[in-house]
């Protein structure tokens, strides 16, 4: 055992934070199991290994497709610090560039809106919707000739990520790296078929800066450890049974939930009233909720009536961006009284969610303190071990096999 970190699990940041000898405990599985030591929580070094290997190369999730409804359309913002702008081209694709000109670096594109090309600001360089470098006025060098011409302009086209799609979720990789996000995704597009994801409108987002590492809401949402406590009032109020379900081929977890009355996107409380469970859900499904943890960062609940999707993003060690969207069925927000029952699952939301928001900055906030040790999981924590496991499987390398 190495001096200090692993011993008392504290925040004693090692030298080499991808010494696999740090993590022996985490790895060794059988019945102690461990969460990562608490530096992994707070080191930039081991973030930003975090980012080099596991996030930019990855699959994660961006947004809903339908961010961006028609063709022209286009929306600009940051993901992990990284300035990036989507577009509907003109064939109806949605693209990822990075949201940087190939003159001199301005953003090309801010906000949301429609164009016909994107024009940078700054020298009136011209792209298309589909990435492709059109016009660079009076770009000519010393001797009047253009510097870019049919022969070269195709290497100045905007900087496009790999991004694919599943369900109305446009998923993006910062880094061209082997593995499909049908990979990513194994069976899971199969166990929520009829769930029609793609179907789905996200109604509402809602966004938390979060004083915590992206970790920490990740980790609450597979802990169902703190249920009773945390959740007493409201969602510890649904009496579930979980369903036994073959075990998943992708990067994620699952857990099905049976349980009687409503939808536990809202709470079995007087006032709850939901929409009618999706005419298409299968028998067994409506009976109760889904719940996905998909790999790194992005969760699932998913209700008979619709879903709730929650993205971990990180920002630094000590920071993170929690996106919170509903999701309904287009038919639903359709009725004449979505506005109004919606209200009932925004209200559920800004209460349970709250719930776990508050408690997962009050545990940064402790486990900040130089004092903070961590104990051993207990077996409803197992998950946080498995999320460990994968993590140091991607920042260290695969868990070498006895
Ligand atoms: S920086 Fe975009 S045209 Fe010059
Ligand atoms: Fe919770």
């Amino acid at each position: 055992m190495l001096d200090g970190a692993s011993e008392d699990y504290g925040h004693a940041e090692p030298e080499n934070v991808l010494d696999p000898r740090h993590f022996a405990a985490v790895r060794a599985r059988g019945k102690s199991l461990r969460a990562l030591p608490l530096w992994c929580y707070t080191s930039e070094r081991f973030f930003e290994a975090e980012m080099q290997r596991l996030f930019m190369p990855g699959w994660n999730l961006f947004d809903r497709l339908d961010i961006v409804p028609n063709r022209g359309d286009f929306h600009a913002t940051t993901f992990m610090k990284v300035p990036i702008v989507v577009a509907r081209g003109n064939d109806d694709k949605v693209r990822a560039f990075a949201n940087t000109c190939r003159h001199r670096g301005a953003l090309i594109a801010k906000g949301d809106g429609n164009c016909k090309a994107f024009r940078c600001p700054y020298h009136s360089w011209t792209y298309t919707l589909e990435g492709k470098l059109m016009g660079t006025p009076n770009y000519n060098d010393l001797d009047g000739k253009p510097v870019i011409d049919a022969s070269n302009r195709h290497e100045y086209g905007l900087i496009e990520l790999p991004s694919e799609s599943w369900g109305g979720f446009l998923f993006i990789k910062f880094k061209k790296s082997p593995g499909t996000l049908a990979e990513h995704l194994g069976d899971l597009p199969e166990r929520l078929e009829s769930h029609r994801l793609e179907d789905m409108i996200c109604a509402r987002r809602v966004v938390y800066e979060m004083d915590a590492n992206w970790k920490c809401f990740v980790e609450n949402y597979n802990d169902i450890y703190h249920i009773p406590t945390v959740h007493k009032d409201s969602l510890a109020r649904w009496q579930g049974t979980t369903i036994e379900e073959a075990p998943p081929t992708g990067e994620y977890f699952c857990a099905f939930v049976a349980h009687e009355g409503g939808s536990q996107l809202l709470l079995p409380l007087p006032g709850y009233d939901g929409f009618p469970p999706m005419p298409q859900i299968r028998e067994e499904r409506k009976k109760g909720t889904y719940f996905v943890s998909l790999h790194p960062a992005m969760m699932m609940t998913l209700g008979n009536d619709g879903a709730l999707v929650f993205r971990s993003e990180p920002i630094s060690a000590k920071k993170s961006r929690l996106t919170v969207s509903s999701l309904f069925p287009k038919s639903t927000v359709e009725r004449n009284d979505f506005e109004q029952i919606a209200q009932n699952y925004y209200r559920r939301n800004s209460l349970v969610v709250q719930e776990d928001v508050d408690i997962s900055l009050r545990q940064y906030a402790g486990l900040m303190s130089p004092f903070a040790r961590i104990a051993r999981l207990n077996s409803s924590e197992t998950l946080l071990n498995e999320i460990a496991n994968w993590i140091l499987d991607r920042v260290i390398g695969p868990r070498p096999t006895a």
